[in-house]
């Protein structure tokens, strides 16, 4: 099975937690791609959607499908979302596309979170797909050496500005053992915004195409 079969099956198999009548926390990336497209399909059972980035909003008003403000739903029944990285215990490594601050905001508003991943990202210790950390502009020196001093190799990911017009950092070299306490130590650095590891927040349920 290709990757691209393995993240459209997952993608598919996530509509078994979509009730009629719901408001859905959507993901970014290209595995949720596969899940707006199979969303589509139900817009008119549901009442909406609270999308985390500028481009999963543009695709789903492209299928028709209302998009509506965190603020005025209130806490979601299910969020469903890809990941980079994900390890037995449901933690993962997300931000490759860089809109990581949103997604983990839906996440913690969320009941449940539904991952949906291509069976390739499973891992037994996060830290091979480089942790990629949102930071305010003006602290991207600062951050990066604190980063360093961890023991990890941050990289700026030169070019891209996020959603909320921040940086991020790749951090390389990580061999990430106990997700909670560095997702916590990480969350101290003055500048950074987000840490892409999704650990005190993880995943519920995880659906790879092979569970599909
Ligand atoms: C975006 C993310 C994505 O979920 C992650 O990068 C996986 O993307 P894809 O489904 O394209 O492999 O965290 O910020």
């Amino acid at each position: 099975m290709s990757n691209e079969e393995g993240k459209r099956r997952a993608a598919r198999a996530a509509m078994r937690y979509v009730e009629n009548g719901m408001v859905v926390g959507v993901g970014t990336g290209s595995t949720v791609r596969h899940f707006i497209d199979a969303l589509a399909e139900r817009r008119h059972d549901i009442e909406g959607t609270v999308s985390s980035s500028e481009q999963s909003t543009r695709l789903l008003k492209e299928h028709g499908i209302p998009v509506l403000d965190l603020n005025a739903t209130g806490p979601l029944p299910l969020y469903v979302d890809g990941a980079d990285e994900c390890d037995p215990n449901g933690c993962l490594i997300k931000g490759g596309g860089a809109a990581l601050t949103r997604e983990k905001i839906i996440a913690a508003a969320s009941k449940r979170f539904v991952c949906i991943i291509d069976p390739g990202k499973k891992v037994d210790v996060l830290g091979r797909f480089p942790l990629p950390i949102e930071v305010i502009p003006m602290a991207r020196s600062h951050v990066a050496r604190a980063l360093v001093e961890l023991g990890g190799q941050p990289v700026w990911r030169d070019g891209v500005t996020t959603d909320n017009g921040n940086w991020i950092l790749d951090v390389h070299n990580l061999h990430i053992t106990d997700p909670v306490s560095l997702e916590r130590e990480l969350n101290q650095i003055t500048g950074i915004v987000t840490v892409g590891l999704f650990a005190r927040r993880r995943a519920d349920i995880v659906l790879t195409g092979e569970t599909a």
